[in-house]
């Protein structure tokens, strides 16, 4: 399974890249806005840092012909852009166009199976379903996303299920049992993965040990020069 992490924010995309299991980025309207900054120059700095992983953008147009016009300048600023199209039906007349001539194309804001069908046979690169925000309306995200999964299956669509809208590390895993290619989270849940209280416990007990017994033990590196008889 690819990790995106969601978020424009270069300083979490550093510290996300820095552990090494990150595989791409997601961003949206919102996210972007919040950074206060050229969304070109923004979205070209991002690429820098994650590549050589992916960064989904997202057009804001909501006609077709502006959505292909925004999607061919934001696919030509960097060879690692996916656009971003939300489901609706210029989205979707815009994707068949963007297919055929080659562009990535993740579909976003996709909330039922059927929507997820449609994309995958309009040619999406990516189909986003968003699992938290069904969760929001009394609805199952996870149940969304496993419908896809057997639907996509069924006709062996290359489309990337991209699981997105995670709240929580629950959301993660079972995305991952179900085999979605892609998980997309904010940088807490992220972090969350890393994170067990028993690892905290666990290595609190073993420096308290190691250190009662130190004299005993010595340094496993020595301060340079103090090795005797050393190579
Ligand atoms: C994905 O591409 C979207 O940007 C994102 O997952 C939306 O998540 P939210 O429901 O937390 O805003």
């Amino acid at each position: 399974m690819k990790f995106f992490l969601d978020t424009a924010n270069r300083d979490e995309i550093r510290q996300a890249v820095a552990l090494g299991v990150l595989d791409g980025i997601t961003t949206n309207p919102t996210l972007v806005a919040k950074e206060k900054r050229p969304f070109r120059e923004h979205i070209l700095e991002i690429c820098e840092i994650v590549k050589p992983g992916v960064v989904n953008a997202e057009v804001v147009s909501t006609d077709t012909e502006g959505m292909l016009r925004e999607a061919h300048e934001l696919a030509g600023w960097h060879p690692n852009i996916v656009v971003k199209v939300p489901m609706t039906l210029p989205g979707v007349q815009a994707l068949h166009v963007l297919a055929r001539e080659g562009v990535r194309v993740n579909v976003t804001l996709v909330f039922s199976a059927a929507q997820a069908l449609i994309a995958a046979k309009a040619g999406a690169y990516f189909v986003s379903p968003f699992l938290g925000r069904l969760d929001d309306v009394a609805q199952s995200g996870l149940g969304l996303l496993r419908e896809i999964v057997e639907v996509y299956r069924a006709y062996n669509f290359p489309t990337q299920i991209l699981a997105a809208s995670l709240r929580h590390p629950i959301h993660v895993v079972e995305a991952a049992k179900m085999g979605a290619h892609i998980a997309t989270m904010p940088f807490k849940v992220f972090e969350q993965l890393f994170k067990h209280p028993l690892t905290d416990r666990g290595l609190e007990g073993f420096l308290k040990d190691w250190e009662k017994a130190r004299e005993v033990l010595g340094e496993i590196v020595e301060p340079a020069g103090a090795r005797k008889g050393g190579r």
